[in-house]
């Protein structure tokens, strides 16, 4: 539907006069591959770009948009391409905006409790930079260490600790968005109060960079916990983990800082990929429950009290980690299982569905019905405290891949068909990306997605920016 037009030898000129000639890469297909991709398993969604461009200010990013707009060429933009949508991936082509060099944290105010930083600075940095005042970045993507904050934005990233704390949207106060046409605004402030006008703020949070382009981010700071906890929690079956949660809310009477969930197979692979055995042999499914308070005695109290709920709710058993070392290994295998299926099982697709907590186990059981009638396994963890779960369809190794490639699209739409039943939606924080724009009308209504394409149009005239994501065509 959309028609570009090539990058010439002569428009990569002017990106060099702009960005300056290191900061172009052209015609390296080595150098160029690492921004051929995202974290999507799928070779499939992969595509080189015809120009890979690092500019470092918002100027030179407004400079490459009205260029792109003036020749009609798609402009990508990427943060870390840690992402699980194809959404930083130039799926037309054309020129590829790496924010990696504007990774600057520009200042760290303590008197309003915010940080004013770059997208290109990796989440992990801000904690690290804020930690000795006391203060942490709440946003918690459970790729923390590679992804960047500005990725984290255009996905509405959430993660680990949505539960307490909330998805990244929650704590951006304010932005520098440069404009597909390239008009550089500004939105918001150093201020938890706004509602002066449309809250275009989070229009841009989790508009899969079509939109606009960030290019300054501030955050809002929360005081450090003093104590952290982390309880391992195994069951015999999926039910029995799932309404531990609401016990632990209600009788506890406290939010934990993060409520994981992986079902048998996960926990087996993920022990296995990092060369360890799980606690016991008999777990069914299991919840990783983390803690955390502003002393030492507030944090054993809520141990105590959760310890008690898991118990209650069917636990094989429950195990504390309270030094950050052991936490740190806990943590491990739910960290690393989804790098671990695709190790294991590279040929797969890694699903991002969000229901109501309540309803995880009917989509447990709509899961198996699945996985019996299309002969894939369905592996499943994830956020249970928000109930976005990463159901994992994977082609068994005895599958032909024709076989494979042909059911899939029906798997797919039947299991957001039932997501959708369940009060649930696709995509709870990685995004609709290329990868799931034809499913789109499944979960939304025509209307709805009418007018999100108004919008694109209003500001995005030429569909330069990031096209191909979220709509088809
Ligand atoms: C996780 C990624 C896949 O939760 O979102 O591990
Ligand atoms: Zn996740």
């Amino acid at each position: 539907m959309h028609h570009y037009r090539p990058v010439t030898s002569e428009i990569v000129e002017e990106l060099r006069a702009i960005v300056g000639e290191k900061n172009v890469l052209y015609g390296e297909p080595d150098r160029m591959q690492d921004y051929a991709h995202d974290e999507v398993a799928d070779p499939e969604y992969a595509r080189m770009p015809d120009v890979v461009v690092k500019p470092g200010s918002a100027e030179e990013v407004s400079a490459i948009l009205r260029l792109a707009n003036r020749e009609l060429i798609p402009v990508t933009p990427r943060g870390a391409g840690s992402g699980l949508s194809g959404g930083a991936v130039p799926a037309y082509g054309g020129i590829l905006l790496s924010t990696e060099r504007m990774n600057r944290i520009l200042e760290i105010d303590r008197e309003n409790l915010v940080a004013m930083v770059e997208p290109g600075v990796i989440t992990n940095d801000i904690n690290e930079a804020v930690a000795e005042y006391g203060l942490f970045y709440a946003g918690y993507p459970m790729s923390v260490e590679t992804c960047t904050i500005g990725g984290n934005v255009a996905e509405n990233a959430g993660g680990g600790r949505a539960i307490k704390y909330g998805v990244t949207g929650h704590h951006v106060l304010g932005l520098e968005v440069v404009l597909p046409t390239g008009e550089i605004i500004h939105l918001g402030g150093r201020r938890l109060k706004d509602v002066t006008g449309y809250d275009l703020i989070h229009l841009f949070i989790g508009s899969e960079g079509t939109l606009g382009i960030v290019t300054q981010i501030i955050l809002r700071l929360m005081p450090l916990p003093r104590a952290r906890a982390v309880l391992l929690a195994p069951f015999p079956d999926v039910r029995s983990a799932v309404v531990a949660l609401p016990q632990v809310v209600t009788r506890g009477r406290l939010i934990p800082a993060a409520v994981e969930f992986m079902d048998r197979l996960s926990v087996e692979t993920a022990y296995r990929f990092i060369g360890e055995s799980p606690p016991r042999p008999d777990i069914g499914a299991m919840l990783l429950i983390e803690l955390d308070g502003y002393s030492e005695g507030e944090v054993e109290a809520q141990t105590e009290a959760v310890v008690e709920a898991c118990l209650v709710a069917g636990a094989l058993d429950v195990y504390v980690g309270n030094t950050p070392a052991t936490a740190r290994r806990m943590w491990l295998p739910r960290q690393r299982v989804a790098e671990a299926f695709k190790a294991i099982s590279p040929v797969q697709s890694l699903e991002d569905i969000v229901v109501p907590p309540a309803a995880i186990p009917a989509l447990m059981e709509e899961l198996t019905r699945l996985s019996e009638k299309y002969g894939v396994l369905i592996p499943c963890y994830g956020h249970a405290g928000d109930g976005n779960l990463h159901a994992t369809p994977v082609k068994p190794p005895e599958m032909p891949m024709e076989v494979w490639k042909e059911r899939l699209p029906f798997l797919l739409t039947e299991l957001y068909q039932a997501v959708v039943q369940l009060g649930g939606t696709l995509s709870g924080e990685h995004g609709v990306g290329s990868k799931r724009a034809q499913y789109l009308p499944l979960v939304m209504e025509p209307e709805a997605i009418a007018l999100q394409r108004r919008l694109k149009e209003l500001f995005d005239p030429l569909w330069i920016l990031n096209p191909g994501k979220i709509f088809v065509g």
